[in-house]
């Protein structure tokens, strides 16, 4: 099928098997790395992108569902070199280490805050159990995630 989607802001259009996930679109037709493979089944949340406002994993969002579709990935979440409020507190709340499933949490609390920027505790919680982290340890990660709300609701 040929596909036409709008990635950080930017049309694409090429041939595509329908039953490609958007991972793979993502990483071996359009290089866009950032987007981690981690399990391929939906269960680590490390590919996580945000599809028309929404945080989907994209390892098991298929292609055919994807037409005109508007993407954001961890590369479009930046801009002009600056990085947004929530990659910010990632550093400042030392919620990195090996930064794998970093992308993945980015994006989901990219399209959390975005669409409730005063989202109740739990919610942030309940967002963030949909993902695995190998090194970090779970605390520093929540801490980022509420000192990103509080950014975001300051700025
Ligand atoms: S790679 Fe998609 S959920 Fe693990
Ligand atoms: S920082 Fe390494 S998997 Fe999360």
């Amino acid at each position: 099928m040929e596909l036409t989607i709008i990635i950080n802001n930017k049309d694409y259009t090429f041939s595509v098997d329908p039953s490609d996930s958007l991972l793979s679109i993502l990483r071996e037709h359009l290089s866009f790395t950032g987007t981690k493979n981690g399990c391929s089944q939906g269960h680590c949340g490390a590919c996580t992108v945000v599809v028309n406002g929404k945080a989907v994993k994209s390892c098991i969002t298929k292609a055919k569902k994807l037409e005109n579709a508007e993407v954001l990935t961890i590369e479009g979440v930046s801009s002009n070199f600056t990085l947004d409020a929530i990659q910010e507190a990632f550093i400042e709340a030392t919620a990195v280490q090996c930064g794998f499933c970093t992308p993945g949490y980015i994006m989901e609390l990219y399209a959390l805050l975005q669409a409730d920027p005063d989202a109740e505790k739990e919610e942030i919680h309940k967002a963030l159990e949909k993902h695995l982290c190998r090194c970090t340890g779970y605390q520093p990660i929540i801490d980022a995630a509420l000192l990103a709300q509080e950014k975001i609701k300051n700025s």
